[in-house]
């Protein structure tokens, strides 16, 4: 493939992408001395982690009582016992330190009247072990928090001498013959030379999904590029099936308004007036978690209680609250609604709807970000030089659902500890291995078919037809009938990425083949999510299945593991991990507070 101009660069770490768990992963390696590069397809502070609104959960006790083991304990029953135990511990106990290392790296986070971090409730963290009120642990930045941590991050990591690769785009990873990740290939934007990085640890931090979907609070460019790379290199994905929906995306727009409008006393109501979340949800009403609001909000609407001419969305009031609440805590989402609902939030409700917002499922990884290679024979395997932190990877701390402001906290604990166990495993001294010649002819042969690509169908019309299956088949509720016929749309739909059409040839600017490409790393997420959403007969979290309402830990309580070939999907699982990291007798918490039970809000 000598038709291109390849540049070769060497690093101990390359990690793939530049949100909040890409930057701290890079802070964190580059702290450590070892020599960083972070490649990224869009300038960093342009990641979409920029729209995380409503903040970062950590028990710092700032507004009252709490404690680690509290959020422990909601982290466990919101990811509805789908969560590894020992994954989970050290997301609670380690978010304090996460945080406050981010107020003294300069994260401008809003204040108490005392000076201390402000923190807001959000929905379904609480006190005393679920028994107690909602508890204020999520801190904020007004409604910017992931625009605050960005900038923060960004400035800390060029400070510590990483090296940023903008607007690179990653394409393939560079595997050994014996599966040990090499490094990666990535194409050069603006210019359009191609760029092979030999790394002794590659970390995808490549964010969600979200855009295999029609209607997403995700950024146009959340399209799954590290678990299309990953899937590319034969390792499994992770509880694909397991996507949440965000209670109050802006109806017909999609934009988030984040659910700290609830935290700070918003509340929904239905085409009678009706604050219906008292009636699902006695206890937390609307600050419920997620999963949950939304499939109440769905049931309003399905019974004809929406709002609206067509009686298809809800109300969200913040009318009610102090303009200066809403000037100093939720100034972000009261322009949001101004420009993208014409509502001004002092005067009306905002018109909302359940929107596709995060991914729980991902590359699957251990509590330290390293990648797992796992099967159900060899469920805890890693894959050698890989690492994945973020939206990307599945730790998995979020199981079935994750709780609010439970991401961004996930971002900067895990991109942390994949930084403190890179420290650990990687050697500067040592020289880089050879590239694989096998691997890298096959990432540029990939490149260069798709930049030929010769069919009949454009790259938007294909998508387009993958997000209108994903959302009507994989729904908040999803039914045997749903699901199979999502499987069949989408079996369909992948069939045809052999048929498409690139119209440009060029390699510089060429938005035709990078979203050419986007979509090929869209298409495992699509279809692993379908498939494996159509096996799992049960409801958990996210995945409402309406042909079996409960949940079935006897059979279900374990991670899908999906592998793709084209547009075959093979299936297997692995156990969930329900340990802690610390026994009880040692301050641990007690295996009893978190043993399964019925989620009841
Ligand atoms: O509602 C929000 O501000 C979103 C937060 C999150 O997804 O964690």
């Amino acid at each position: 493939m000598s038709a291109y101009k390849i540049e070769e660069h060497t690093y101990d770490v390359v990690v793939v992408g530049a949100g909040g768990a890409g930057l701290r992963a890079t802070l964190g390696m580059a702290e450590q001395g070892l020599k960083t590069a972070c490649v990224t397809k869009v300038f960093p502070t342009r990641s979409h982690t920029v729209a995380a609104q409503g903040g970062i959960a950590a028990s710092l006790s700032n507004m009252g009582p709490d404690h680690w083991q509290w959020h422990m304990y909601d982290t466990v029953k919101g990811s509805d016992w789908l969560g590894d135990t020992d994954a989970m511990e050290y997301l609670a106990r380690e978010a304090p330190k996460a945080v406050y290392e981010l107020e003294h790296y300069g994260v401008p986070f809003s204040r108490t009247e005392d000076g201390k971090i402000y923190q807001r409730p959000f929905g379904g963290h609480t006190t005393e072990f679920g028994e107690g009120p909602p508890v204020q642990r999520t801190c904020a930045a007004a409604d910017r928090t992931g625009h605050a941590m960005l900038h923060t991050l960004y400035g800390q990591s060029v400070k510590q001498k990483a090296e940023f690769f903008i607007e690179y785009f990653a394409t393939d990873l560079i595997m050994s013959e014996d599966g040990v990740c090499q490094g990666v290939l990535a194409w050069k934007l603006d210019d359009g030379t191609l760029h092979l990085f030999s790394a002794k640890m590659v970390v995808p931090a490549t964010g969600g999904y979200g855009r295999a979907y029609f209607s997403a609070t995700s950024a146009h460019t959340c399209t799954g590029d590290g678990n299309g790379m990953v899937a590319r290199a034969g390792l499994p994905l992770q509880d694909m099936e397991f996507v949440q929906f965000h209670p109050t995306g802006i109806y017909g727009a999609g934009c988030l308004i984040t659910e700290g409008a609830r935290g700070e006393g918003g509340y929904l109501t239905n085409s009678e007036g009706e604050r219906f979340m008292e009636r699902y949800a006695p206890h937390y009403k609307d600050l419920a978690p997620r999963d949950y609001v939304s499939r109440c909000m769905t049931m309003e609407i399905r019974e004809g209680r929406g709002v609206g001419p067509n009686k298809d969305h809800i109300h969200l009031h913040l009318n009610h609250l102090p303009p200066e609440t809403l000037k100093l805590r939720l100034p972000g989402i009261s322009e949001s609604a101004r420009v993208f609902a014409g509502v001004d939030v002092n005067k009306e409700p905002i018109p909302v709807l359940p929107t596709v917002h995060y991914n729980m499922g991902g590359i699957p990884t251990n509590y330290r970000g390293e990648v797992l290679n796992a099967n159900a024979d060899n469920p805890d395997r890693i894959a050698p030089g890989l690492m994945a932190v973020g939206e990307a990877a599945c730790a998995s701390v979020h199981g079935a659902n994750r709780l609010g402001s439970n991401s961004l906290i996930d971002l900067v604990v895990f991109g942390r500890a994949a930084a403190i166990r890179a420290g650990q495993v990687v050697d500067p001294k040592a020289p880089n291995p050879k590239l694989n010649k096998a691997s890298v002819d096959k990432a540029l042969d990939r490149f260069d078919r798709f930049r030929n690509l010769d069919g009949a169908v454009p790259t938007a019309d294909l998508r387009l037809e993958m997000q209108k299956a994903m959302q009507s088949d994989a729904a908040v509720f999803r039914t045997d009938k749903t699901l199979a016929e999502g499987c069949r749309k989408m079996q369909d739909v992948a069939g045809k990425m052999a048929d498409l059409k690139v119209t440009d040839r060029s390699l510089i600017w060429n938005t035709d083949l990078m979203e050419t490409l986007e979509l090929d790393n869209l298409m495992p997420c699509a279809l692993t999510t379908i498939v494996g959403a159509e096996a799992r007969k049960e409801s958990r979290g996210a995945h409402a299945h309406e042909d079996y309402p409960e949940r079935d830990d006897a059979t279900w309580r374990k991670h899908t593991l999906a592998w793709v070939d084209g547009a075959n999907v093979r299936l297997d699982y692995r156990p969930v991990h329900t340990e802690p990291l610390t026994p009880e007798s040692d301050g641990g918490i007690s295996l009893k507070k978190i043993a399964p039970a019925e989620r009841k809000f």
